[in-house]
């Protein structure tokens, strides 16, 4: 299908001889732009999510000038709008409690501007699902720009990822391996450049996801941030966004439950972050496409890790690149595809990667020689069981696999800060069996489900060589971490989840093959336990913490506002 110029909702705005009309070309020529250089083209809005706050989105101010290079070139009008960067490492409490702030102010920015098409700008973990959430639920043509990951980190010889080898020499240097002076040392030489975390963590595997699903142009997601690379994929991107609005290929003309299936395939493959499955459901649930955790679970069964990067295997995200990038890892998954899901290059996806290529088999593995064959792990292990009705799930492909099947006297804690004192005790009386679990740290009640649930090994056990212990938590966990982490339980112990009526003690057991997670404490006594269950901490009063306890949903459902989930019908709105 194509559009004529004068179907462009940008018109409405730009082209009518009325005084609303003469308004719109006079603001427009107040900013030095030229009649010609605006009228009778489709406008271009690039989202961009660039920040001082937001050091993995650095270079994103250079790229919206590649992008608008692209736009013009393609006959186009770019718009650049500036949206909330949901940088990972600043934002506090948590970058998740502001996804689904970005991803209103996306739609709303697209809604209340004359904008015919997008083109997304981000990468750092909440900035992409925030950005597409409000894409999807806006539904124009949108192109994602992935921000790329940053080069491979180095430090004294050896390879370095972020997030995964931060918590490795925090190890180290509470089990005294290195000096206060070696820790000050690695602050400047970790992470090298301007780009997402080099692991494949949440960022990396959301921006794969979303290349699998054929929301970027295909292979984008792994070209390093700072490769001259880079800017051809933005520009090019601005290119290709200006013929999307011609042919009017909108998320909802081209997503489907294969496409989602086909991020799933990658997402398993990739050994990626438990966050995207939160996530997921909720693009999904935006897009009115059903998704749900069984299916994640199902297909995760059937895919091994393959990508060799950590936290699962050695390499980082530079080497995926080389070694031919997210289509030589989706040729090798052929098999569980579906060939025929669209992309943005209006193509299918069995087309898009038909030129894949894998240029080191070590890097990207073929399905019989594994990272962590079947038998050892999952990516993403679904858990329920009368500690978590709703699901829980565990990254069992991370975890140490005598844990697979655990039973131990749980050690629970309401906070992190008593939590954390107590852990720093040398000499705690604990031992490997134990099950540590944080509890209050879900959606509504941290609020904002922060990424808590890497609990710390305490320093007890530390000391005698352990490196791995079963944890469980309703909050979330970075996805360049490792460990037994049962994480996302739902419903969370804030809500009156069984979570919340666990004492220490009690026996836990996580049977990870079977899908099973449960106390071991009888009926009688968790009712009898429930009514004594002191009431909830009150909510915010005020703020947007308010609205997002009130209408956030639970980890299993995708933790997006009830108020925004779902296909929109609004109307344009009034220009008068
Ligand atoms: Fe931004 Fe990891 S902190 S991607
Ligand atoms: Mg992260």
């Amino acid at each position: 299908m194509t559009r004529s110029i004068s179907e462009l909702r940008s018109q409405r705005w730009f082209a009518s001889s009325d005084i609303r009309g003469f308004a719109h070309r006079q603001r427009t020529q107040q900013m030095g732009l030229r009649r010609e250089e605006f009228m009778g083209k489709p406008v271009i809005g690039i989202i961009n999510t660039w920040s001082e706050m937001s050091p993995c989105h650095a270079h994103l101010r250079d790229r919206a000038e590649a992008v608008k290079r692209g736009v013009w070139q393609a006959g186009g009008y770019p718009v650049e709008l500036p949206a909330l960067s949901v940088g990972e490492v600043m934002v506090k409490p948590t970058t998740m409690l502001y996804r689904n702030f970005l991803a209103m102010e996306v739609e709303e920015l697209l809604r209340c501007h004359p904008i015919d098409g997008c083109v997304l700008l981000g990468g750092c973990d909440k900035s992409t699902p925030g950005l597409l959430m409000g894409a999807i639920s806006m539904d124009l043509p949108a192109i994602f720009c992935p921000a790329g990951p940053m080069s491979n980190g180095q430090w004294r010889g050896a390879k370095t990822g972020a997030g995964t080898h931060t918590k490795t020499y925090f190890d180290k240097l509470r089990r005294g391996e290195i000096t206060a002076t070696d820790w000050v040392d690695l602050e400047s030489r970790m992470t090298r450049s301007a780009g997402t975390c080099n692991t494949m963590g949440t960022a990396s595997t959301m921006t794969s996801i979303i290349d699998a699903m054929g929301l970027t142009l295909t292979g984008a997601s792994s070209i390093p941030a700072v490769d001259s690379g880079h800017p051809r994929m933005a520009s090019l991107c601005g290119e290709r966004i200006v013929e999307m609005v011609f042919e009017d290929l909108r998320p909802s003309s081209m997503l489907t439950r294969e496409s989602f299936l086909n991020g799933l395939a990658a997402y398993m493959a990739l050994g990626g972050s438990t966050n995207a499955a939160i996530h997921l459901l909720a693009m999904a649930g935006r897009a009115g496409i059903a998704l749900k955790l069984e299916d994640m679970a199902q297909m995760s069964a059937k895919i091994p890790v393959l990508a060799n990067l950590f936290p699962s295997g050695t390499y980082l995200m530079e080497d995926f690149h080389f070694a031919g990038g997210l289509p030589a890892l989706l040729k090798k998954l052929s098999d569980h595809l579906h060939f025929d899901a669209r992309t943005v290059e209006n193509r299918t996806l069995g087309e898009a990667i038909a030129a894949g290529e894998c240029w080191n088999d070590d890097v990207i593995r073929d399905l019989d020689t594994p990272v962590v064959p079947l038998s050892q792990g999952r990516t993403l292990a679904l858990l329920k069981g009368n500690l978590a009705p709703n699901g829980a799930v565990v990254k069992s492909s991370a975890a140490d696999p005598k844990f697979l099947k655990h039973e131990g006297p749980a050690l629970v804690f309401d906070d992190p800060g008593t939590m954390m004192r107590v852990l720093d005790d040398p000499d705690l009386d604990i031992t490997q069996d134990t099950v540590l679990v944080l509890r209050n740290a879900g959606p509504v009640g941290a609020p904002g489900m922060p990424e808590w649930g890497n609990l710390p090994i305490p320093k007890a056990l530390l000391k005698r060589g352990v490196k791995d212990i079963v944890r469980i938590c309703d909050g979330r966990m970075s996805g360049t971490h490792y460990g037994t982490c049962v994480l996302h339980v739902s419903p969370e112990a804030a809500v009156g989840g069984p979570l919340a009526l666990l004492r220490t003690g009690d026996i836990v057991a996580l049977d990870i093959e079977a899908g099973r997670l449960d106390m071991r404490v009888a009926e009688d006594e968790l009712e009898r336990r429930r009514a004594e269950l002191a009431p909830p901490r009150p909510l915010y009063e005020s703020s947007f913490t308010a609205l997002y306890q009130r209408h956030v949903s639970q980890a299993h459902e995708g933790c997006d506002f009830d108020f925004l989930s779902g296909v929109r019908n609004l109307p344009e709105p009034a220009i008068y």
